[in-house]
């Protein structure tokens, strides 16, 4: 390989890290917030619930002071729709409005950026019962809420993402349990892809709405996008990475940044009669909206080959990140050359750079990383430590793949791991850990919720400080 002169982080990159409001702010039924459907969900056994959390929502001033410790320049959180509109449309909660308020003026108060996620996993109950995204409603419902965060905080807040990995919600719903349909449904399929459809028109119009009221705002989906690589060099096997590159990820962007569906999974869905039904003005929508930035979640690389169809897919044994195949289409395979997390997940860094190189070379915007991170079994020591260096070695490995992607010339705008601080995850509780900051609580004993700066923290506040020079 020719030897790459390294180019410098811009001067402005966005370092910091992420959360989510149901995952980490608890008081789940406080100070007028309506339930959200994660809130009335059954749980997986033996998982956290979600009542408590680790506690941000009365803790969010010591949160914040602990990150800008660690020098972040920015925060992402996602805004509870159900806080802000307990019945999701209609009557505002004004303490829910206040709430963000704060959030918002203390991440101003240490400079650092506020980047907010409109929707992540948690459509409020009350819009549950009317159908959720299978309501062709739903896209309306959606504006409203971006109308009110707009109106409340557009003063403040630049960057604004629409919706978190809506391609996970499509593809895995059931199992990271954010999927309802109708009791009468008999395509699933076309039921998922109708949903998806409406997901994506309330992007477009979130994205216009964001235009029209804050013209020095931006404004970008959020995906989940892991480069599909083939399993050897068999012809039939690029056939089934283009399925899977197309079916996991392009399908999502070509509509954000084109306005139209991708060719690959168009046929696939006429193939399973699962095309989505276009309400009148949905193509103008979606056609005229654009995003001005692509905001991805990246945790590993996803190998496939060519599928005869005769798979078994067993959702159970599945986690986000593996086991996704699509018979007929591509078959998920394990990559030999990876290694991987303690909880199976496969350990990608260059494959982190060849999926910036791709997204840049398809769509030329630039680009924010909005989750990144592996999820560990950390311990507390007596004396008050959190070792974590495979965590470390994870984050120094990527950012090294960051850089080399800035010198290939793609445009980076920040780098915002998962997570700031230890949260619920989607459905292994809290015993799988991301945080640079440790929550003293485990899955059912809430402990002291006590915050401790892990080792991670550290190193993490000297990349920040060296603008990613000292890794
Ligand atoms: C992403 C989500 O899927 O990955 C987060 O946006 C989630 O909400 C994260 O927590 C890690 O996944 P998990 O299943 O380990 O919590």
């Amino acid at each position: 390989m020719i030897h790459q002169t390294l180019k410098p982080f811009p001067k402005d990159f966005l370092w910091g890290a992420s959360t989510s409001a149901y995952q980490v702010e608890g008081a789940s039924l406080e100070d007028g917030k309506g339930p959200s459907f994660q809130d009335t969900k059954e749980l997986p056994p033996g998982t956290a619930d979600l009542t408590v959390s680790v506690d941000h929502y009365h803790r969010y001033k010591e949160d914040i002071a602990l990150m800008a410790e660690m020098g972040f320049k920015a925060y992402r959180f996602s805004i509870s729709w159900s806080r802000v509109l307990p019945e999701g449309i209609g009557k505002v909660n004004p303490k829910g409005i206040e709430f963000y308020n704060n959030l918002i003026d203390e991440c101003l108060k240490y400079d650092i950026e506020p980047i907010i996620t409109m929707f992540h996993f948690d459509m409020p109950a009350a819009l549950e019962e009317k159908g959720s995204w299978s309501n062709a409603e739903s896209s309306e419902w959606f504006k409203e809420f971006a109308q009110v965060l707009f109106e409340n905080y557009g003063d403040r807040v630049k960057y604004w993402l629409t919706i978190n990995e809506q391609n996970m919600m499509t593809l895995v719903g059931q199992l990271i349990g954010t999927l309802r349909v109708p009791e009468a449904t008999t395509n699933l399929t076309k039921e998922i892809y109708q949903q998806n459809h409406h997901q994506l028109v309330a992007q477009a119009k979130a994205m216009q709405l964001c235009h029209e009221m804050l013209p020095q705002a931006k404004i970008g989906p959020a995906p989940n996008i892991a480069l599909a690589y083939p399993n050897g060099n068999r012809p039939e096997d690029i056939i089934a990475e283009q399925n899977a590159n197309a079916i996991r990820n392009w399908l999502y962007l070509d509509m954000a940044v084109y306005g139209r569906y991708n060719n690959l999974v168009w046929a696939y869905l006429e193939a399973k009669d699962a095309t989505p039904t276009f309400a009148p003005g949905d193509a103008e929508v979606l056609k005229a909206a654009k995003p001005d930035f692509i905001a991805f979640n990246y945790y590993t690389s996803f190998t496939v080959e060519a599928s005869d169809g005769s798979e078994q897919i067993d959702d159970k044994f599945a986690d986000q990140q593996s086991a996704m195949s699509e018979p007929g289409y591509y078959r998920s395979v394990q990559n030999q050359n990876l290694k991987k997390t303690e909880f199976g997940w496969e350990i990608d860094p260059v494959g982190f750079r060849a999926t910036m190189r791709a997204l840049y070379d398809r769509y030329q915007l630039p680009l924010l990383v909005t989750e990144n991170g592996i999820g560990a079994y950390d311990e507390l020591t007596a004396d008050g430590k959190v070792h974590d260096p495979y965590r470390i070695v994870y984050l120094r490995e990527h950012i090294a793949q960051i850089q080399k992607a800035i010198s290939d010339g793609v445009e980076m705008l920040g780098y915002n791991p998962w997570s700031a601080i230890d949260l619920i995850s989607t459905h292994e509780g809290i015993k799988k850990r991301y945080g640079f900051i440790y929550v003293d609580r485990d899955e059912f004993d809430l402990k002291t919720l006590k915050r401790y700066r892990k080792d991670s923290f550290y190193w993490y506040k000297k990349v920040i400080a060296t603008n990613g020079q000292d890794l």
